[in-house]
């Protein structure tokens, strides 16, 4: 909408898990030579958690595109509320297995052939699965045991696991220890510090055609990323909701007024957040103006 009217290629806050638009934090970095590393090495299991929007599902993206580009079989399960037999049929559809794919028994066999075909040509193949803390724990056990096919070489399937934290929290439980035991890497992803932030952003302008942006100050990043708790896909939101305001007012610079009125209308809160006085109306008891309870009270 606001594209035209600041000069931008296309959107610079899509709220899409785009690798084209990748910043490469050093955490980031480091979480997508890990999983490549790990695919590489064939090392079997590696998990990656991290907040809701701190950027999983697109370090997931960006490994899509080296499989790809290396010719590397995957099957990608974004959808992770399913049951077992959901699984298998997904799994025989991502990688293509000719067999009755609502069979769990045929489609094991298959995976099965298709996996030793493929080590055979020394290669390997990969399985990702997003969300993963919302997985049962019956696809989880049929997880770890398609995790035991070996050959001389190392693990026929790499499995790779993203989801929250909470999945930490899940294969700590006592029935899933031996798929615990399996896990050779793991990595975490936090919330961007207050310069990441600060290029993150401008690297985002940058990639749409703005490489010196003037339209965040540098007290205004600040505020964004205090705002954000350096979570990206709060800061996209933040952004394009301020580009939005900017653009709807007509200036190609962006206040700190226009974020707080973007603040409250996201119903963000952060720590120190002072509250707005409660102003009360005429015939107004004061009881009725109490503030509201607020998260972080
Ligand atoms: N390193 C990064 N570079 C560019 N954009 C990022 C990065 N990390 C997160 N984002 C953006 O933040 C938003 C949320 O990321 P996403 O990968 O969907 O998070 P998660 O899967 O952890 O919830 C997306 O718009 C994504 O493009
Ligand atoms: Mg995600």
């Amino acid at each position: 909408m606001y594209n035209a009217f600041f000069g931008f290629s296309e959107s610079p806050f899509n709220l899409s898990p785009d690798p084209s638009f990748l910043y490469r934090s050093a955490q980031h970095e480091e979480a997508l030579a890990n999983l490549i590393y790990g695919v590489q090495s064939r090392k079997g299991f590696i998990v990656l958690t991290g907040e809701v929007g701190t950027g999983k599902t697109t370090m997931l993206e960006c490994l899509r595109d080296f499989l790809e580009a290396q010719r590397i079989e995957f099957a990608f399960i974004f959808n992770s509320r399913i049951n077992t037999d959901q699984f298998f049929e997904m799994i025989a559809y991502d990688l293509d297995l000719r067999c009755q794919r609502t069979s769990k028994t045929e489609v094991l066999f298959q995976l099965n052939e298709t996996l030793i075909q493929q080590a055979n040509q020394g290669r390997t193949t990969v399985l990702i699965v997003d969300e993963a803390h919302n997985l049962e724990w019956e696809v989880l056990e049929e997880i770890r045991m398609l995790g035991n096919l070996e050959n001389r070489r190392g693990k026929l399937i790499q499995v790779i696991l993203a989801g929250q934290p909470e999945l930490d929290r899940k294969l700590e439980a006592p029935n899933l220890r031996q798929l615990k035991q399996r896990i050779v890497l793991r990595c975490a992803l936090d919330p961007f510090t207050e310069a990441d932030t600060a290029e993150y952003i401008q690297a985002r302008l940058a990639k749409v055609g703005m490489p010196k942006q003037t339209v965040f100050t540098p007290e205004l990043l600040a505020g964004i990323h205090l705002r954000s708790q350096g979570i990206p896909r709060l800061i996209n939101g933040i952004c394009d909701n301020l580009l939005l305001t900017a653009f709807a007012l007509e200036t190609r610079e962006c206040t700190m007024e226009m974020l707080d009125e973007v603040s409250a209308d996201m119903r963000l809160d952060w720590p120190g957040r002072r509250r707005p006085p409660q102003t009360q109306r005429y015939g107004e008891s004061p009881v009725e103006q109490r503030p509201l309870y607020n998260r972080g009270d």
